[in-house]
């Protein structure tokens, strides 16, 4: 039996986790193994590593280090949770993953596409997520969604320039690979993204039959 590695993409209020929960009874519902996780983070250790990369602080972190962190996490969640779940067949559903760290340390910091891709090799060997969701809207519909939830984190501090650039990286790469990504119109009312979730289903459930 095959896993299936889906991950949630997008800004923050994009709808990324309340349309996992969402996914995930779905494919419940059809008796399937699922294992919800978030990045970065996902295990105890991982955790740890998002504290570092989430709080503000008047200790600038470079960007270097962020895109570091970001891998170091990656690396313990892959092997702690996301591998494991694979290879005992489970639907892994992760709320961004390495197109997360193209869109912000990529494109928001400017941090070179092939450091990015020499990290992804070097933690990830030849694994790749199955699909990816990518949840877009218009910036700020999604800042003010998340903007709701009250104090703003170390990304959501960013200007608009960081996120315009985040936007475009995340299009771009769903553009460019339009096999493994699926492009969700975000801004609709959350029944309208849901039925797009619906109509994917199927595609889901046949990867996950292989
Ligand atoms: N399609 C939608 N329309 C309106 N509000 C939404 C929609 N999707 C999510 N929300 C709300 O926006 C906020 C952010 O959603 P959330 O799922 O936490 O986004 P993310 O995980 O991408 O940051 C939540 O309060 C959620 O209830
Ligand atoms: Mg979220």
């Amino acid at each position: 039996m095959t896993g299936l590695f889906i991950t949630l993409e997008g800004p923050e209020g994009a709808g990324k986790s309340t349309n996992r929960e969402y996914l995930a009874e779905r494919l419940r519902a059809e008796g399937i193994d699922v294992v919800l996780t978030r990045e970065p983070g996902g295990t105890p250790l991982a955790e740890r590593i998002r504290e570092l990369l989430l709080t503000p602080s008047d200790d600038a972190m470079c960007a270097d280090t962020e895109l570091l962190l970001v891998f170091a996490a990656r690396a313990q969640h892959l092997a702690e949770v996301i591998r494991p779940a694979l290879a005992r067949g489970a639907v892994v559903l992760c709320d961004r993953f390495t197109d997360a760290s193209y869109a912000y340390q990529g494109g928001g910091r400017g941090v070179p596409h092939e450091r990015i891709a020499t990290l992804e090799t070097f933690v990830q060997g030849s694994l790749r997520p199955d699909l990816t969701l990518v949840f877009d809207l218009p910036i700020e519909v999604g800042m003010a969604r998340a903007s709701a939830r009250g104090r703003l984190d170390r990304f959501e501090q960013e200007g608009r320039t960081f996120f315009d650039a985040v936007r475009s990286t995340y299009l771009a790469r769903a553009a460019a690979e339009p096999g493994r990504y699926r492009l969700i119109d975000a801004a609709q009312t959350l029944e309208q993204v849901q039925g797009q979730l619906d109509v994917l289903l199927p595609q889901m459930l046949g990867l996950h039959r292989g």
